[in-house]
């Protein structure tokens, strides 16, 4: 039994990530929390909410975090998952989410938990777990693994040229949690770009008759047309078989002064890595694609 904890903006991709973590038994849920993202963190938070309720996971919490990045004045939204995140999908009743801020629960799970045994799993911009390191400086390194999914290596951006969305929305936040020392293992978009959802995967979600089924095959005809990729689902499956990835050892580097640039990753691999730039990270390379769409698809079969 693995205990995680998943930071996230909801968001589709996230959303099929929170389900794949609640419909897996190897996995222990302790808490969720949220940033302004995809859509602003009040939107994400709910969301959160509603789809762990949806999961029959109520009783794991949810904490809202920042509402806005480190370095810029406002959230850095997108509408690719809609104005609400979730394709204008019905998910129920929005519950309140639990008192206190993400940055600060995340610093009191960490510590509550003996060292290394909590995996952190960030789908969002990265702005609660740079706020938890700048709160208590080394608590990043007490979670047994940082994955995260994010910056785009040898591959263009999805956002700028240079950026992927969740650098792009936070680069400050960025680079302080890969300087952190954490044990980093990143899902860049030269990863994700391979996990693409087939149009039969995503019809397959319409022959379930349960609420989790219907949500999610309603939320993946809504984002498949603009994103038919499954981002943030891979870390939560690397915790379930490590074997669907290929990773290699590097050392990662955020440009994260404001600028054309922004969110961009300098990536040192092999021999480019010398005595002053030392491997902060394992980035992923290469997915099995079936195996994982079927891990996905089967972890949201057990669901209500
Ligand atoms: C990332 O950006 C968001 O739109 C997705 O949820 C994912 O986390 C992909 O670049
Ligand atoms: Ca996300």
């Amino acid at each position: 039994m693995r205990h995680i904890i998943i930071d996230c903006d909801p968001g589709i991709d996230d959303a099929l990530a929170l389900l794949l973590a609640a419909g897996s038994p190897a996995l222990e849920l302790l808490a969720v929390t949220t940033v302004a993202g995809n859509r602003p963190v009040a939107t994400t938070s709910v969301n959160a909410r509603r789809l762990l309720d949806l999961a029959g996971r109520g009783r794991v919490p949810v904490y809202a975090g920042a509402a806005r990045p480190l370095g810029y004045a406002e959230p850095r939204c997108n509408l690719v998952h809609g104005e609400d995140g979730v394709g204008g999908v019905d998910l129920g009743a929005a519950a309140p989410v639990q008192e206190g801020h993400a940055a600060v629960r995340l610093v009191e799970l960490l510590a509550a938990h003996p060292p290394h045994s909590v995996e952190l799993v960030a789908v969002g911009p990265l702005t609660n777990l740079a706020l938890a390191e700048s709160l208590a400086p080394g608590i990043l390194r007490r979670a047994r693994r940082l994955l995260v999914m994010g910056g785009a290596l040898r591959v263009p951006g999805n956002v700028t040229p240079a950026a992927e969305f969740n650098f792009y929305a936070d680069p400050v936040a960025a680079e302080m949690v890969l300087a952190s020392g954490a044990n980093t293992m990143l899902f860049p978009l030269d990863v994700t770009s391979s996990a693409i959802m087939s149009p039969s995967w995503i019809g397959s979600f319409g022959e379930l008759d349960t609420a989790c089924g219907r949500a999610a095959a309603a939320m993946l005809r809504a984002y498949a047309a603009l994103d038919p990729l499954l981002h943030d689902a891979c870390p939560v499956a690397w915790l379930l078989d490590e074997t669907l990835f290929t990773g290699e050892p590097c050392h990662l580097e955020v440009d994260w002064r404001p600028g054309a640039t922004a969110g961009h990753v300098l990536a040192r691999f092999g021999e480019m890595m010398d005595g002053g730039h030392q491997a902060n990270a394992m980035a992923m390379t290469a997915v099995r694609n079936d195996a994982l769409l079927a891990l996905v698809r089967a972890a949201i079969g057990t669901l209500p």
